[in-house]
């Protein structure tokens, strides 16, 4: 796994940005996986100025969702549906039949969560997955104890998750949904390129754990530790608990300019 540390959100934005454009100029259809939350906007603003600039062609971009409220009616404001419209894919200009994201409005959730897992294998796999981070070290809505091999399904979130989300239901946790539909960690796995991005001090114990801790179902993120190609992606604050940080500093500072991250 390799760690980056940036000085602060707007950096990592940048850097994460740069890895999609890079990844779009290389393979202009690729499928984007994208998170929701506050953590991922410095990364849509960036490269959704890099589209304004002719820098970058999204016209054949895919994008896939990572997880979504059950129950949200799919055009509520906050149905993740809603917001990676808002935040994704109309800054970027991704049509709406590029998208790709799991029904969480279906009678038959698991049957919903199913159907999701074949569309993914056969639009060819996630080729980068963003993804934030719980200050319980979930994934996705992958909540402590998840299996590390687990498929999309529903599951419940924890009443911390609910209200660290409340901000986004007017502070009113009773409106945030118990149940969600997220990949799950074998899913997320599948990706060719994992990027999580955290920032702030309220992650730094959930990256320490993710990172240097053993991988353990008890942090969920602990389970890139497995994966070929993750990058976690740091700010300052969000890394002032990694006792590698000064090698982690070291190893980025003297990588080759071309390899990117
Ligand atoms: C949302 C998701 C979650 C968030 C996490 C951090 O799609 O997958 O894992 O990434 O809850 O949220 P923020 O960035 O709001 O702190």
């Amino acid at each position: 796994m390799e760690v980056v540390i940036v000085p602060d959100a707007k950096a990592g934005g940048e850097l994460v940005a740069d890895a999609m454009a890079q990844l779009l100029r290389r393979k202009p259809d690729a499928l984007l996986g994208v998170a929701t939350g506050s953590t991922p906007l410095p990364v849509y603003q960036a490269l959704a100025a890099q589209v304004c600039s002719g820098a970058v062609d999204t016209s054949r971009a895919r994008v896939a969702q990572l997880d979504e409220y059950v129950g949200l009616p799919a055009d509520h404001p906050e149905s993740y549906r809603s917001v990676l419209r808002r935040e994704v894919l109309e800054p970027l200009g991704i049509a709406p039949a590029s998208f790709m994201g799991p029904d969480g409005t279906a009678e038959d959730v698991q049957a919903a969560c199913d159907a999701y897992d074949r569309q993914l294998g056969e639009a060819g796999g996630v080729d980068l997955q963003l993804l934030g981070i719980g200050t319980d070290g979930h994934i996705g809505f992958n909540e402590p104890c998840s299996s590390l091999v687990s498929r999309t399904r529903i599951k419940t979130l924890t009443e911390q998750t609910r209200k660290d989300n409340a901000r986004f239901f007017d502070g009113d946790v009773e409106q945030v949904p118990h149940h969600v539909i997220t990949q799950g960690i074998g899913t997320i796995l599948e990706a060719r390129h994992l990027v999580l991005l955290a920032t702030g001090a309220g992650k730094a114990d959930a990256v320490a754990a993710t990172v240097e801790g053993p991988v353990a179902a008890v942090c969920p993120a602990s389970a890139l530790q497995m994966h070929p190609h993750a990058t976690v992606v740091v700010d300052e604050a969000a890394a002032a608990k990694l006792e590698h940080a000064d090698y982690f500093r070291y190893t980025f500072a003297h990588k080759p300019d071309w390899q990117g991250i």
